[in-house]
Order: C-alpha cells, then sequence, then structure tokens
C-alpha cells in the first residue's frame, strides 16, 4: 500500500516512469517483498507471543488457584472458614480483619488442615512440645484420606499424637475416640505410635518407646 503511494507520487510528480518493468531488479518491488517477509514474520512472532501469554496466564490461574488460601486468622466474632477456594480466600482478603494466609514454610495442606513433617528429630513429648511451639499438635489422623496423604508425603518414622501414657487405651492426644486404627504390629513394646512410612499405609502404626529420638508429624488447622 505504502509503496504504491509512493510510486503514484512520483508519477503525479512528472517525473520519469520508473525503469523498464523488470520484477527482479525493482527496488520498489523488492522492498515490497521485503516488506511482506517482514510482516509474516512478525505476525508469526506475534502469534507466539500472545500464545505464551496464554500459556503464562493459565499457569498463573492454575498455581494460584491450588494454592492454600483458606486459613483465617480467627476473631472472635467470625465462625471458622470451612471450604478453600479461590473465590472464598478473595471474599476474605477484602475483609479488614481477616487475613487469608497460608499454612507457613514447610507445611503442607490438606484437606484444610496444615501438615508439617519434621527433619529433626526428638522424643515423643519434645516433638509435642515443638508442634506446640508451631502453633499446633502432633497430628491426629481420623480418617483414611488422611492416613494415605501422611503415609504419601513422609517415608520416615514419625510420631503421631497417639499414645497410651497414663492410660490402657491408645488415645489421641485431643481426646477424640480412635476411630480408625492403621496398627501394623501391636506388640512392639512403646507406648506412644509412631507412623512408619516406608510401610504399607494400612498397617503403618506401631508402638514406640516415647524416649526414642524421632521424626514427627505436626497438624495445625
Ligand atoms: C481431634 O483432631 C481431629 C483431627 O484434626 C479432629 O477431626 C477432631 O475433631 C478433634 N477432636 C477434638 C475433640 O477436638
Ligand atoms: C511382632 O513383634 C513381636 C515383638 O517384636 C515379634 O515377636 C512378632 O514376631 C511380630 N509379629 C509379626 C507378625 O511381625
Amino acid at each position: 500500500m505504502y509503496v504504491k503511494l509512493c510510486n503514484f507520487g512520483k508519477y503525479a510528480n512528472g517525473k520519469s516512469k520508473p525503469k523498464q518493468l523488470q520484477p527482479d531488479s525493482d527496488p520498489w518491488l523488492d522492498i515490497h517483498r521485503k516488506l511482506r517477509v517482514y510482516r509474516i514474520v512478525s505476525l508469526v512472532l506475534f502469534v507466539i507471543c500472545v500464545l505464551l501469554l496464554i500459556v503464562v496466564l493459565v499457569l498463573f490461574m492454575k498455581l494460584t488457584g491450588t494454592q492454600p488460601c483458606q486459613n483465617v486468622e480467627q476473631t472472635e466474632s467470625s465462625p471458622p472458614e470451612q471450604d478453600c477456594s479461590l473465590k472464598k480466600c478473595h471474599e476474605v482478603y477484602q475483609l479488614p480483619q481477616r487475613l487469608c494466609r497460608d499454612c507457613g514454610k514447610g507445611w503442607l495442606r490438606f484437606e484444610n488442615t496444615c501438615y508439617f513433617l519434621s527433619q529433626t528429630r526428638f522424643s515423643w513429648q519434645q516433638s509435642r512440645e515443638e508442634c506446640q511451639r508451631m502453633g499446633g499438635d502432633l497430628a491426629v489422623i481420623t480418617n483414611e484420606r488422611v492416613q494415605m496423604y501422611l503415609s504419601r508425603k513422609g517415608s520416615l518414622h514419625y510420631w503421631i499424637g497417639l499414645s497410651h501414657l497414663g492410660t490402657n487405651e491408645w488415645t489421641w492426644i485431643n481426646n477424640t475416640a480412635l476411630t480408625v486404627r492403621y496398627w501394623g504390629n501391636l506388640s512392639f513394646p512403646g507406648e506412644c505410635a509412631i507412623l512408619a512410612g516406608n510401610e504399607p499405609p494400612e498397617r503403618s502404626w506401631h508402638p514406640s518407646s516415647c524416649s526414642l529420638y524421632l521424626q514427627y508429624i505436626c497438624q495445625k488447622m
């Protein structure tokens, strides 16, 4: 288009016609052809850019969508939040008194609960104190999904919040009833329970001596 206008201008100015039409040697045609090539190249690059932008956006949405978001700081007036969705998170973000934060560095989130699988080792009691120091307590496993999840995440031996210290019965630290049981060999000696992440999750709990130094699993809401 540009080239044609220029040519037209030339003729209108009364200057001589371009040299004998030799398509291969005509500089205007040459430029025209180059412009076409450049235009196609830019178009292709533009399309690639748009595609990349879409990929980036999709990834961004996916990542932020699955990010833990629902650990809400409780105030006296606010009821506990139950579900964790991005929408919910945004709703919460807009409320000034509430903060939407994730479980914290090193913690895992599963079904609205935060879990921490330690690297360091302590006795059962010390592990409990460590968990409490981090705002939680040893893990209480009340269904198969949590048992499977924790077994998948950990490959070591971890203290969980189950013991029969001072009682004859195995009791969870929050006194919740022992509904599911994944005992392996219950005749091991010891009054505190471990979850052995390297054993089949259906039977990975074992009694262990509470004074052993082992990794532990903390839990907080
Ligand atoms: C104990 O912890 C489990 C797992 O988090 C929870 O489902 C249960 O409601 C708790 N029980 C009590 C009495 O707090
Ligand atoms: C369970 O542990 C006890 C004591 O360590 C051992 O004698 C017994 O053979 C074990 N039983 C099984 C089924 O592994």
